[in-house]
């Protein structure tokens, strides 16, 4: 194979970053916003079982730090933000809509203007620049009073308020908006049912068949969406979202080879239904096998089998390594998904193992299986930074870590031929870490002057690797050095 092909990416390649609501935001009452799943996860050692759902939390208390509440208040400095992303050259921007800034409880017969608003003068503040709005729907938000009438994604109401939102947002935003994302990391579910789906379990429930149940309620609420995107507007492009790597087996061991698949699959699952419009055989096998009866109305499968989407979108941070060895036991951080220590790798502070060379793989694996464009909506480096005076951060290792990550992309593209429709890094400006709620660890190219306690000025200034990206978006993709 010849890896000295260097060329840059198509003409049109979307360069670009992402963000969240929910973790950059803030102001998370203000213009008649409602509380939302992610207003009520607090910083620190409770992060997790409230995340995980094993931890009751409907309400904030006074004892507790919740970094949504501030965030890094893109709320109030959005123009600010998008001129310095315009700056760097970016062609896209993916962000994500607050739910309850839309619908304050979810259920409400009337959308708030309020929010709606906001968002308007966020896509025209981007398009000013000519950056592409590329739009989340739910990045891990629900509006809290859906948790607590219904049970979240637990309910099939979900599917209605759901489609209410995506009618008034695809109607709204039909001229300014053309790339849209049903779920961020749809599978995500499985792994932080709070997080990802608003699950807040009972003791001694099967929490495995409810977690599989409202994750069907949110493919079929996709699959509607695709329905209700493609009646508004033709153009519309429709994503799903995966948090997507390889797993690797330990060894060579047919044993390690099988479980390393078992994994794959399970995050594979989602997509299967989302891209090839059914339930894949070895998912209705492990349903079966783990007694679960999921509920079905009539007309899902149709539902599932009509409206596919357009392109797949993932995140990669890292890849992922499982043995069917229990003495093989050396686990590291990653993501939240479990993964042992991998031996050819090195680790980011946090521990999540780097390997550029993965992010090839996957694309080439989610390519082979779907045959459908894809597209890079996260990827990056938490890292811990030390700013100068005036804020500069010397982010050497930041570079580094996209560089090897963007060259892995460009062999995929230009060597193996993948269609890859753009790359957004994640975090391009600092926000606050989705997994440990901290604002230590930090991905951006723009620095944010705030700590993990919530002290700080909010003043935003370049990194290094500021100019380093921008001078790769004007050289699309040649110029990496
Ligand atoms: C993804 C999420 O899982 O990873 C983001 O979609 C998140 O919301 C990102 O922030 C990085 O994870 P973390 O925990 O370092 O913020």
């Amino acid at each position: 194979m010849n890896n000295k092909i260097v060329k840059g990416f198509s003409e049109g390649f979307l360069w670009g970053g992402a963000t969240a609501a929910n973790q950059c935001e803030g102001a998370y009452l203000e213009g008649h916003k409602g509380l939302s799943t992610v207003d009520v996860i607090p910083a620190g050692k409770d992060r997790f079982p409230v995340m995980k759902g094993e931890m009751k939390m409907l309400e904030c208390d006074s004892e507790h730090y919740y970094p949504s509440h501030e965030a890094v208040d893109f709320y109030h400095h959005y123009k600010e933000d998008i001129a310095m992303f315009a700056e760097m050259g970016f062609k896209t921007f993916r962000l994500s809509l607050s739910w309850a800034r839309i619908f304050p409880n979810g259920d409400d017969e009337v959308s708030n203007e309020e929010g709606l608003k906001f968002y308007d003068n966020v896509f025209d503040e981007c398009l000013k620049y000519g950056i592409e709005p590329l739009v989340t729907i739910t990045h891990f938000d629900v509006p809290m009073n859906l948790v607590k009438t219904i049970g979240s994604w637990r309910s099939r109401k979900m599917v209605d308020y759901y489609e209410r939102l995506c009618e008034v947002i695809f109607n709204r935003y039909k001229n300014k908006v053309k790339y849209w994302l049903t779920f961020n990391e749809i599978n995500m579910l499985l792994h932080l049912p709070f997080m990802g789906a608003g699950l807040v379990f009972e003791e001694g429930e099967n929490q495995e068949a409810v977690k599989y149940q409202a994750a069907h309620h949110q493919l079929v609420a996709s699959a509607k969406a695709t329905e209700i995107a493609r009646r508004i507007n033709p153009e519309f492009k429709i994503g799903c979202m995966l948090a997507a790597a390889n797993t690797y087996p330990f060894t060579c061991a047919p044993e390690d080879v099988w479980k390393a698949m078992g994994r794959d699959r399970e995050n594979y699952f989602f997509i299967d239904v989302q891209s090839r419009g059914e339930y894949p055989n070895y998912a209705k096998k492990m349903l079966e096998r783990m007694n679960i009866n999921l509920v079905m109305e009539e007309g899902d499968a149709e539902i599932l089998k009509n409206n596919t989407v357009d392109f797949i979108s993932f995140s990669y941070y890292s890849s992922r390594l499982t043995s069917a060895d229990p003495k093989v036991n050396a686990e590291t951080a990653g993501n939240v998904f479990k993964t042992l220590r991998n031996p050819h790798l090195k680790a980011s502070e946090w521990g999540w193992q780097i390997d550029p060379l993965g992010l090839r793989i996957t694309i080439n694996s989610l390519y082979d299986r779907y045959e459908k464009p894809l597209f890079i909506v996260e990827n990056g480096l938490g890292a811990s930074d030390t700013p100068e005076e005036k804020g500069y951060v010397e982010d050497n290792y930041r570079i580094e870590y996209l560089r090897e990550h963007i060259k892995a992309m460009r062999d995929a593209v230009n060597i193996d031929g993948v269609e890859i429709l753009g790359y957004t890094t994640w975090g391009c400006i600092d926000l606050v870490s989705a997994s440990t709620g901290e604002m230590k660890k930090r991905y951006g190219f723009i620095y944010v002057d705030k700590d993990n306690e919530g002290r700080g000025t909010l003043a935003r200034s370049r990194k290094k690797s500021f100019y380093w990206y921008k001078k790769v978006i004007e050289t699309n993709g040649e110029d990496l050095e």
